[in-house]
C-alpha cells in the first residue's frame, strides 16, 4: 500500500475518483440520521461541484489522500465562520444555498452554544474529514492529520475546532484520540425545499470540540504510526 498527500486540484481525474470516495463516506455516516428520500438526493454530481467549489476556495486548505495514487479521501482546514464571532442564541444563518437534483436546498447553522465560544484568527475549523468507508479504521485518517496538522502550524495556526453529529461515536472517538476535547453543542439544519413548496428539515445535534495544535501533534506523535502497522490493520475482505 503506497500512501502519499497531494493538494486539491481542480482537475476532473483527480475530483471524479474523489467524489466517489466522498459520496460513500458522505452517504454511510448519514444513513445514520438522515431519511431515505433525502439521501438520495445526494447523487454523484453534487459531491463533484461541492469539490470543485472547495478547490476555488482560497481561505482553505485542502489534502488529499492517495492510497496506490488513487484519491480515496481528504481533509479541509478553513477559517472559523462568522456565526462562531458573533454567536447569539437562537441566530439562524443561511450558509449553503443550491439545487440538489432539482430541488432547491438550503443548509441552516441555528446557532445555539451552550457556553461562550471566543475563537481568534489563529485558530481554523477542520470542515471535513472524509475517508472512504473501504479505508477507514486502518490509522489513514491520523495519517492524514499527522501529516498536516504540523504545515498549519508553520503557518502561524495555533489552535482547531472541529463538528461533529452528536451521535457520530466513531468521529468522537477519533477526535478525542488526537487532542479535541468537546466543549459546546449546537444544531444543523438541513433543509430541502419541494417544488410544492413544502420544506422538510433535517435537524440534527452537532458537538463541538477543541484542540491546540501543539497538543494534537504531541498526541498524535504518541501514536507511533507507521505503514507496518497500517498493514496490519488493513482489511483484506474489501473490495474497491
Ligand atoms: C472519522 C475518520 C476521518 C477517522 O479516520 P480513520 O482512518 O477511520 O481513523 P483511524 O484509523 O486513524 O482511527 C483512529 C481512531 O478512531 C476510532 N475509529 C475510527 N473509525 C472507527 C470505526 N469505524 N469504528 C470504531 N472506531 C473507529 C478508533 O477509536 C481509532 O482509535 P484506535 O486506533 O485507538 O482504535 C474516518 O473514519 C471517516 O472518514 N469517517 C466517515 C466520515 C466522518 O465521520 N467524518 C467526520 C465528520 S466530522
Amino acid at each position: 500500500m503506497q500512501i502519499s498527500i497531494r493538494p486539491l486540484e481542480k482537475n476532473i481525474s483527480q475530483i471524479l475518483p474523489l467524489a466517489e470516495s466522498y459520496q460513500r463516506s458522505y452517504n454511510q455516516l448519514s444513513s445514520g440520521y438522515k431519511k431515505p428520500e433525502e439521501m438520495a438526493l445526494y447523487k454523484k454530481g453534487f459531491f463533484i461541484k461541492k469539490l470543485r467549489k472547495i478547490a476555488e476556495d482560497e481561505n482553505s486548505i485542502v489534502a488529499v489522500l492517495n492510497v496506490d495514487d488513487n484519491p480515496r479521501g481528504f481533509v479541509r482546514y478553513s477559517q472559523i465562520p462568522q456565526y462562531y464571532k458573533h454567536s447569539a442564541d437562537n441566530l439562524t444563518q443561511d450558509l449553503e444555498h443550491g439545487f440538489l437534483d432539482g430541488y432547491e436546498f438550503a443548509w441552516y447553522r441555528k446557532v445555539h452554544f451552550n457556553r461562550d465560544v471566543k475563537l481568534d484568527d489563529k485558530t481554523l475549523i477542520v470542515n471535513q474529514i472524509y475517508l472512504d468507508p473501504q479505508i477507514q479504521n486502518q490509522g489513514l485518517g491520523t495519517y492524514l492529520l499527522q501529516k498536516t496538522i504540523p504545515e498549519l502550524k508553520k503557518q502561524g495556526f495555533e489552535s482547531l475546532i472541529i463538528e461533529y453529529n452528536a451521535h457520530n461515536a466513531n468521529a468522537a472517538k477519533f477526535y478525542r484520540g488526537i487532542g479535541f476535547e468537546p466543549f459546546a453543542l449546537t444544531k444543523d439544519f438541513d433543509h430541502i425545499i419541494h417544488p410544492q413548496a413544502k420544506t422538510e428539515f433535517c435537524v440534527s445535534d452537532v458537538e463541538i470540540a477543541y484542540t491546540t495544535i501543539d497538543r494534537a501533534i504531541q498526541k498524535m506523535s504518541d501514536k507511533h504510526l507507521d505503514f507496518a502497522f497500517m498493514m496490519t490493520r488493513a482489511r483484506n475482505d474489501k473490495t474497491y
